[in-house]
């Protein structure tokens, strides 16, 4: 527990409202739980603009009032603003030419004091809470609120966000079926998820794809391709095939050996230090037309996965965080994230919710197909 953890007494007056990361649908509804929330209670709520770096710009932090957050529950992105560069503990900076990161951490902790704020909300995924985590142990009081579309993150049994994503995968999928069988083809789905196989491994289930690969489990690509060949033989004449934008998948190339593919075709790191991935799908389609003979389509979803009109489950899941947000700034209870248990809202300590990522339990694969083969 940091410093500011301890503090209890008279109410909070003034808090800082900040999203960071990438945006996911249901951010909106957090943010107008905890202003409403916080306006309910006589507080004044600052919205800062994309990511904390936001703290360190005047025309990047406003009071919030009821009218910003009026008609937004049903939309996506964050109305804050978000970015996954600006680690304040490594800032990218570009003087005379030269790119560089610098330390402006101390700045943002003067800052938050010296505009009066007493409490920082901050709703992001895995790189966004770290950095919380760190601004905590610095004296910010802090509460975390867990997003991603990825659901990754530990101490949390779902994100908001990961269910709209599901359904625009599965909305996607179901169209790119009538094609696929329409000209007797195999289309290859690239998923987003980072290092886990959630987005996946559940769509996957969602539209009964042919394979799933994802990075927790490795694949052996002509395994993949005998599959194929087996059902295209017994009467199905098309093919999905789901794969993880981090899939761990291996290949025999013509001399036998075996051979692993390249999640990252940029090789770019973000400023959380995550490696951008992508381009694993296509990679997976060409060996798939090579192996099997079977004309075979790439689609990369892409930010699609991470756009539109949240689904009911996330804006009442990011509405009921944001309300347990708020509560926690009542009590003064800082350096909490609030996450979902079951079905009821909790609060567990920040620094453990961001110590691991969470993976997909291989469950999942089983019930996603290989116990119906
Ligand atoms: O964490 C969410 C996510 O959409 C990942 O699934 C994906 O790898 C990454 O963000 C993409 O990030 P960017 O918006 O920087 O391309």
């Amino acid at each position: 527990m940091n410093e500011a953890a301890g503090q209890k007494g008279s109410d909070v007056k003034r808090i800082g409202l900040v999203t960071g990361g990438g945006d996911c649908p249901g951010l909106n509804a957090v943010i107008r739980a905890i202003v409403l929330g916080a306006l309910n209670r006589g507080w004044e709520v600052f919205g800062i603009e994309r990511g904390f770096e936001g703290l360190l710009y005047h025309d990047r932090v406003y009071p919030m009032n009821r009218h910003h957050v009026k008609g937004i529950i049903h939309t996506g992105g964050t109305i804050l603003g978000t970015t996954n560069r600006g680690n304040p503990f490594s800032l990218r900076v570009v003087e005379d030419g030269v790119s560089r990161q610098v330390d402006v951490s101390h700045r943002v902790v003067e800052e938050f004091h010296r505009l009066g704020l007493e409490a920082l909300v901050v709703i992001g995924g895995d790189g966004t809470l770290r950095i919380a985590s760190s601004l905590a142990a610095m004296g910010i009081p802090i509460i975390g609120v867990p997003k991603t579309i990825d659901n990754d993150l530990s101490s949390t049994d779902f994100t908001f966000g990961f269910d709209t994503c599901l359904n625009t995968v599965m909305d996607a999928v179901d169209k790119l079926r009538t094609t696929a069988e329409s000209h007797r083809r195999i289309i290859v789905v690239e998923c987003m998820g980072r290092h886990a196989g959630w987005i996946t491994a559940f769509s996957g289930m969602a539209v009964a794809a042919d394979a799933i690969m994802v990075p927790e489990k490795e694949t052996l690509i002509d395994d993949v391709c005998e599959l194929l060949k087996a059902r295209r033989t017994s009467g199905k004449k098309y093919g999905i095939v789901m794969v993880s934008e981090g899939a761990t998948i291996k290949f025999r190339d013509e001399s036998g050996n075996i051979k692993t593919l390249d999640v990252s075709q940029s090789g770019r790191k973000d400023d959380f230090g995550h490696i951008q991935l992508g381009g694993i799908g296509k990679q997976v389609a060409e060996l798939i037309k090579y192996k099997t003979g079977i004309e075979t389509r790439e689609v990369v979803l892409g930010h699609l996965q991470r756009g539109g009109s949240p689904s009911a489950y996330d804006r009442v899941l990011g509405t009921r965080l944001g309300v347990h947000a708020g509560r926690l700034a009542l009590k003064k209870d800082f350096g909490k994230m609030v996450a979902l248990r079951g079905m009821n809202i909790v609060a567990v300590p920040l620094a453990e919710a961001v110590g691991q990522m969470r993976t997909l339990p291989l469950e999942f694969l089983d019930e996603a197909g290989e116990f119906l083969r």
